[in-house]
Parts: C-alpha cells; sequence; structure tokens
C-alpha cells in the first residue's frame, strides 16, 4: 500500500476534493478501495493512464465490459458516423431489429427487450417472471449480485447468517418475496423449491463472478432445470458477464436453454446497453397495460450500433478463441507460480476470465469464499497495483483478457504476479473482511 501510495499522489489530491462532491469520490460503490480510489483520466488498447500519469495494463476492464479494448479503432468510427445521425430519437430505432435478430441467433432465444444496465435488466426479469407464472417468490442465490434494485439487494456479500439486506435502506418488506439458497447445493435448492408453491422463478450468474470466479457444478445446474420443470417455475440466467465472455454466453456453454437470459456489460463494446432475451410465450407478457417495461434510452442509435458491430465483426468466434488462449496463459502462469513458491492458491478459470484464492480448496460456494485468505489477497492487489498492473477490479472480481492485450502483456502480469505471490506469503495486510468490500 505504501508504493500505492507513493505513486498516486494526484489521486490522493483529487480524492480529497472529490469527496466533498460525490460520496467516497465515486459515482459507483464499487470504485471505491482504502485509502483512496484511483481516478484514471484515459485507456487505449490493453492500457489505461492514471492522474499521476502512471501506465497500468488493465485486467479489470470496466468490470468486464471491454473485451474490445480501451478506445477501439473500429468502436470509435461507428460511434462518429452513428452520433452524426443523432444520439437519441425517442421512436424505435430502425437499426434495433438487425441487433435482436443478432442476438437471437447467437444466444438461441426467441424474443429480446433492450435495457440500458445490468441492475435495469434484471429487475424487469424478475417482473416479468412472475408475470408469466402467476407466482411471486423468487430464489437468489447466496453472493450472487444482480446490480442494485432492492429486491435481490440481498446475500450478496453478508457478514452474518440468516437473511442479510446488502444495503441500508433496504427493507424486509421489499425483500419479503426473495429466497436465499447456497450456490452449488442442490439439496438446499431442492428443500427451497418444495417448501412454497409459490415460486416464480430463479435467478443465478450461470457462472458466479461476484465472489471471485467460482466454477459452477454443472450436476447441480442440471438438477435446478429439471426443477423448474417439474415445479413450473422460470430460470433466469443472469448472463450481464458470463454472455460476453463465450461466444453464445452461459447457455451456449452449458448447452441449456433457460426461459430468460439478460446480457449487459462486454455485448454492446463499452457502452450502456443490455438485453432482457428469452422464449416467446415468456416474453410475450411483456406490452402495454400488461407487463412494464421500458425506459427513455432503451435501444439507443448508439449503443444499438456498437453492440452490432461488436458482435458481428469484433467478438467474433476467432477472437474470443484468442481471449481465452490468453486466459489460459494467465490461469496455467498462477498454477506454475502457486507450486514453484508453494503457495495455497487456488485459480479458477471460465473463458477469458479467472480469479486467485488464497486457499488451500476451490471455494464453490459464498462462505468457501469469505474463508479464502483476503489479507494475502490484499497484500497482493496493492502489489500488482503498484507494478502496474490492474489484476481485476476488487477481491471479489476476476480478471478479463481482451483483443487487445498480447502474449507480452500476459508475461509481464506473470512477472509481476511472482512477485506479489511472494509478498503475500510473507506478509498479510490487516484488513478486515467487513472492509473488503
Ligand atoms: C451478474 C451481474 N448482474 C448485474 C449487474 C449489474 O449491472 P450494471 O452495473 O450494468 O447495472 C452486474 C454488475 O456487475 C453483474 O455482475
Amino acid at each position: 500500500m505504501e508504493n500505492y501510495i507513493a505513486k498516486t499522489a494526484k489521486s490522493k489530491i483529487l480524492y480529497e476534493e472529490a469527496k466533498n462532491h460525490l460520496p467516497y469520490g465515486v459515482s459507483s460503490n464499487y470504485r471505491y478501495f482504502d485509502p483512496y480510489p484511483l481516478y484514471l483520466s484515459r485507456g487505449k488498447g490493453s492500457r489505461v493512464w492514471d492522474v499521476d500519469g502512471n501506465e497500468y495494463i488493465d485486467f479489470n476492464l470496466g468490470f468486464g465490459v471491454l473485451e474490445v479494448g480501451h478506445a477501439n479503432e473500429k468502436i470509435i468510427e461507428e460511434v462518429k458516423n452513428a452520433i452524426s445521425e443523432s444520439s437519441i430519437l425517442g421512436f424505435e430505432y430502425s437499426k434495433s431489429i438487425e441487433l435482436a435478430k443478432i442476438i437471437k441467433s447467437r444466444f438461441n432465444v426467441d424474443m429480446v427487450r433492450f435495457s440500458s444496465t445490468g441492475t435495469e435488466a434484471t429487475m424487469h426479469s424478475i417482473r416479468i417472471a412472475r408475470a408469466y407464472t402467476r407466482k411471486k417468490k423468487i430464489i437468489k442465490f447466496e453472493g450472487h449480485y444482480h446490480g442494485s434494485h432492492d429486491q435481490l439487494l440481498v446475500n450478496v456479500n453478508p457478514l452474518r447468517d440468516g437473511i442479510v439486506p446488502a444495503s441500508l435502506g433496504v427493507t424486509e418488506e421489499s425483500l419479503s418475496n426473495t429466497i436465499v439458497c447456497e450456490w452449488n447445493n442442490l439439496e438446499n435448492f431442492e428443500k427451497i423449491v418444495k417448501s412454497s408453491n409459490d415460486i416464480a422463478g430463479v435467478i443465478m450468474e450461470p457462472v458466479a463472478m461476484n465472489m471471485g470466479l467460482i466454477p459452477t457444478n454443472v450436476e447441480f445446474l442440471k438438477g435446478v432445470f429439471e426443477l423448474s420443470k417439474e415445479y413450473g417455475f422460470l430460470t433466469i440466467f443472469d448472463e450481464t458477464k458470463t454472455g460476453g465472455k463465450m461466444y453464445s454466453g452461459a447457455s451456449g456453454y452449458f448447452n441449456v436453454r433457460p426461459d430468460l437470459i439478460i446480457l449487459g456489460k462486454a455485448v454492446a463494446g463499452g457502452f450502456p446497453l443490455s438485453v432482457i432475451g428469452g422464449k416467446r410465450e415468456v416474453m410475450s407478457v411483456i406490452g402495454p397495460g400488461k407487463t412494464a417495461h421500458g425506459g427513455t434510452f432503451n435501444s439507443n442509435p448508439i449503443s444499438v450500433r456498437v453492440s452490432i458491430l461488436t458482435l458481428k465483426e469484433i467478438l467474433t468466434q476467432n477472437s474470443i478463441n484468442y481471449i481465452i488462449s490468453l486466459s489460459k496463459e494467465l490461469e496455467k502462469g498462477y498454477n506454475d507460480l502457486a507450486e514453484d513458491l508453494d503457495i495455497d492458491l487456488k485459480v479458477s478459470r471460465w473463458g477469458p476470465s479467472g480469479s486467485v484464492f488464497f486457499s488451500d480448496k476451490m471455494p464453490s460456494n459464498y462462505k468457501d469464499f469469505i474463508s479464502t485468505d483476503i489479507q494475502r489477497w490484499n497484500t497482493y492487489f496493492y502489489s500488482m497495483l503498484s507494478q502496474g498492473v490492474i489484476p481485476m477490479g476488487g477481491f471479489n472480481e476476476e480478471w478479463t483478457t481482451s483483443i487487445a492485450h498480447t502474449k507480452e502483456d500476459i508475461q509481464i502480469h506473470l512477472e509481476k504476479a511472482e512477485k506479489s505471490l511472494r509478498l503475500a506469503k510473507e506478509k498479510k495486510t490487516d484488513l478486515k473482511l467487513e472492509e473488503a468490500w
């Protein structure tokens, strides 16, 4: 941390000013970390620069958004073209149909509606599930994050047992129809399903990516789908993160067809666009006088055009293969380092993303995750940062690779990781779990 402080004097000065205007000096809680957040001024390719002029190789990529890399030339050109024909038209934008068709065929859904953020899309999806099934309860999993709307803002990162709202201001009433289940635990899920006949749906991150990256137990997933058919509730894949990471997202990867999927982040190449997609009979409940779905900025021309370009020409199967190959090198590199340095480290990877856990056991749920050694993680994180690599967003995030990253970037990452892991082995910070979020 001393090294971080020594390198980031201007970030500190900005923070001192910013905190008078923005709570904690930031526009999203997830951007704050101790002793003060990093203020960035620009990015290009795989690099970003902070206000002190420090250069970083960026593996956070806007929390998994920029698989196309920073300031991608093709996207810059498309934005210029799009904006010259207006940034918002109010009425439906003609090209939204083309984007809908691309998404339908790539993600195997019958119909889509566009929103702007993952938060909005998951919020709408649970209403749609209730409207379709005429039931009320939604099951979510502990440690999974679906954005910052009240009904799912529960047991995201709890520090005690029971139902724990993830924010002040979230009332018991708004959580009264939310049921929390342990991830990867079919027995627990089945028990919940059997305890109520009012379940409208289950929402999940098909690969959990907000408690590091936790591998999904395929048998568990299979069981969830079987139970949903047997008991008549909907499956909702929140693919805000996973959707852009494999060619057809997690539903394609696991070869399942959820009733609804949510896409966001990477699918619009760095612009705000999210998608609610699903089976025709379910999506058909949306409409005037039926189920609400709206948004002034929905399918705005810039986001739509950039998304078409991203999905058709940039995040092709070939480029996804490329970014996955880089991610595999990171995975191998970390595993080799763990062995060479004789350190308890578990490395998980799914597609272009992965995580390191300071533990002798690969976590399979949230409780496992919080028993990993967060103090060592913290030493590793600051050490990486002060050596010019943003390894991932926060301790509960994961790395993502982009088409702009090179093998050399991976090599540098691993060189810095060696030093950081050595340090973490020797030295823990005194970070408390409560302070980690
Ligand atoms: C799985 C998942 N769902 C939803 C969201 C919320 O998306 P947004 O920040 O675009 O509202 C996130 C954000 O990180 C996420 O990881």
